[in-house]
């Protein structure tokens, strides 16, 4: 059992006691019924061919559903052919909804466009056309960092016209970050903007771009040959002709007509870097048929989504998966209208969400636990002050929930009317694996609850033997599922010892998990040395590295310690080599080392905390124990320390903590 204090404060929910039936209102128009775990219950493997034929159009039907006999890759709907661009855009258009809103597009500063079906239709086939015009084909890998904006998912579903797997790199990644991933990935073209809006200043990008794909002395030339420039901000950019294209230029001169490039349901889509518990970021792939099915079917049952009349609202950014399956690919299946805004919840003002929901009259919003504890801590007069009336479904992801903000997000943010679905899931698994079902379930403020139908999951103890109810161990997903990861790009053994080791012929999702008396799961975080901050996943070795490249440091422990607001804070221990330790102060070594952090990886995973410690303790087998910096780091009398090679260790490291910083 994972023992840290998480658990144990879990314990206490697990007699969460309250319970929130479905309305008799909801329940009556509800997309979802009781009905879909018996028909998935009888054949799990029918009933996602029934999905898939129900929700996806098919350019040649699949006669073969599920084929498991090269585990743990498995081949789904394999020999149907299929285009997602053509599924997200063009036959909502073709069934006579060209004239519905897909984007309601809010930038930070305030300025809005609004695209229909046929707009997007127009726009994806130019820029499918253009990207072909800079010789990109079926297969090349296309990375795309962007700030959130149209552009951006025309981007990602042009690429999919023409069947080029995108990778999207998030826009708050470092240049670093962003060419270990082009470099990885071998990618052809980078699409990126001049910049985008945060915060309320225009916020370069492209100069990140030059960077990454530079010559570098005793490193491979880049394989990037053009780099396509959304204008955003007009921000001064540097060019180099003949590899930089404008967007507008290139999108205004390219046919409105492009044929999809219909593909098999098992080619790649896309492929989206995550931190695991090593310092390298794994290459996640995703292939297309049944990634859009389990995508379109998870969307209309856990959103409840009406396409004529709701208006939906994920707040992810497409860097993440959430913005792949919940703003690009789920969304457009199903033929929603919804909102995406570009910048960040407090600019101008801390209203700014309740604004949009007001404006656009948001009616699904799905968010993340950060966000909302964070406007718990802004005060409810905020949200108070807009008419929040139209929702009508909460969503949270990213990490646990605690009771005391979900009960929040229902009361405060649903009217107290609102379902509030918790949906677990990962970049590895596609979309959502375990949530309620609005009009379905009796939710249960805290738990993600129950597999969705068609799903197989269980909490697991070391041996692999599913916990009785109330027990604790590991989540599993016992059956394969379609939007299953195929992969780690280019490493095949890796996929295999992280995911299918553990316990045999199992997924090992690397969360801990109970399961309560009705056999509810509880999510409790993770297992391995990744940390979850602000629902963004981070990799404690990655950090580490990027420490003691520092010419300053010695060595370093990073641990995730228990946050208020963003669930886990990065907390570093570091050792200064002796040349910088004398007369060192806590504060600049602080700052310095912050920086630096933000530079190799990103502002995202800047410790909030750094110190600097004589030692850190360890095994005799020379492990870093991090159990104990995390009692350090949370304040907490320190647990048994008998495992160490030197017992002295911890006093050395409470007593240089004692001093003032
Ligand atoms: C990890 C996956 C799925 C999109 C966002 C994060 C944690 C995710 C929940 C939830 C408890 C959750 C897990 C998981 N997580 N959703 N509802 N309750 N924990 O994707 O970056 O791949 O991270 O996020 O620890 O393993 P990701």
């Amino acid at each position: 059992m994972p023992e840290d204090k998480q658990s144990q404060g879990l314990e206490n929910l697990l007699h969460e006691k309250r319970a929130f039936p479905p309305s008799p209102e909801f329940a009556a128009q509800a997309n979802a019924s009781a009905d879909l775990y018996d028909t998935a219950a009888t054949d799990r493997v029918a009933f996602w061919a029934d999905q898939a034929r129900e929700l996806v159009t098919w350019k040649t039907p699949f006669t073969e559903t599920l084929d498991w006999s090269g585990a743990p890759v498995a081949r789904w709907f394999a020999d149907g052919t299929l285009n997602a661009a053509y599924n997200a855009v063009d036959r909502h258009v073709a069934a006579g909804h060209g004239d519905r809103v897909a984007i309601h597009f809010e930038g930070e500063p305030g300025d809005t466009r609004t695209i229909t079906y046929s707009d997007l239709l127009r726009e994806v086939s130019r820029a499918a056309n253009a990207l072909a015009a800079l010789g990109v084909e079926a297969g090349d890998r296309v990375v795309i960092y962007m700030p959130l904006l149209v552009e951006s998912v025309v981007a990602m579903l042009a690429c999919a016209r023409i069947g080029a797997p995108h990778s999207v790199v998030f826009g708050g990644f470092s240049a670093d970050a962003l060419r270990s991933r082009i470099a990885d990935a071998d990618a052809k073209v980078v699409i990126t903007a001049d910049g985008g809006y945060r915060k309320g200043a225009a916020s370069a990008l492209k100069p990140a771009v030059d960077e990454a794909i530079a010559e570098r002395e005793g490193q491979p030339a880049t394989s990037v040959e053009h780099v396509l420039v959304v204008r955003r901000t007009g921000q001064d950019v540097d060019w180099a002709e003949g590899r930089d294209v404008w967007w507008h230029e290139a999108v205004e001169v390219a046919d409105v007509e492009h044929t999809p490039v219909w593909v098999e349901a098992e080619h790649p889509l896309f492929i989206l870097y995550t931190s695991g518990t090593t310092g390298k970021p794994k290459g996640i792939l995703h292939t297309t048929g049944g990634y859009l099915t389990q995508a379109a079917y998870t969307h209309l049952n856990v959103f409840d989504l009406k396409p004529e009349t709701d208006v939906y609202w994920c707040t992810a950014d497409i860097g993440w998966v959430t913005g792949h399956t919940y703003v690009t690919y789920g969304p457009l299946l199903n033929g929603a209208t919804q909102v995406i805004y570009e910048g960040t919840p407090d600019t101008p003002h801390k209203g700014r969400w309740w604004e949009i929901v007001e404006k656009y009259k948001v009616s699904i919003l799905y968010t993340a636990p950060t966000a909302i504890r964070t406007c718990m801590k802004w005060g409810q007069e905020i949200p108070g002050g807009f008419d929040l009336s139209s929702l009508r479904l909460l969503g949270s992801v990213g990490e646990p929930i605690n009771p005391e903000a979900w009960m929040w997000y229902r009361r405060v943010i649903g009217g107290d009317t609102a379902p509030v679905v918790d949906t677990w899931w990962q970049t590895e698994t596609g979309a959502i694996m375990i949530s309620p079902l609005p009009g379905v379930t009796a939710a249960k403020p805290g738990s993600a609850q129950t597999p969705l139908p068609g799903i197989a999951a269980d909490v697991v103890d070391d041996e692999a033997r599913p916990v009785p109810d109330g027990g604790g161990g590991y989540l599993v997903v016992t059956e394969p599922w379609p939007a299953m990861l195929r992969g780690i790009w280019g490493d095949l053994d890796r996929f295999k010892d992280t995911y299918w080791s553990r316990f045999r012929d199992v997924y090992f999702a690397g969360d801990g998990a109970k399961k309560d008396e009705d056999g509810d799961i509880w999510l409790l975080g993770r297992v391995d040395d990744v940390m979850n901050v602000s629902g963004h996943r981070l990799s404690t070795t990655e950090i580490e590295s990027a420490l003691v490249s520092h010419p300053m440091v010695a060595e370093a422990a990073v641990v995730g310690a228990t946050d208020e607001t963003t669930g886990q804070a990065v907390v570093a221990f570091v050792i200064l080599r002796s040349e910088f330790a004398e007369g060192a102060v806590q504060d600049e070594v602080q700052e310095t080392l912050r920086t630096h952090v933000s530079k190799e990886i990103g502002p995202i995973a800047k410790p909030r905390t750094i110190l600097v410690v004589p030692e850190l303790p360890k095994t005799r087998s020379g492990k870093i124990m991090r159990r104990l910096l995390r009692d350090v780091a949370e304040n907490r009398a320190v647990g048994d320390a008998t495992t160490l090679a030197d017992s002295s260790v911890m006093t050395l490291i409470a007593s240089g903590l004692a001093k003032p910083a």
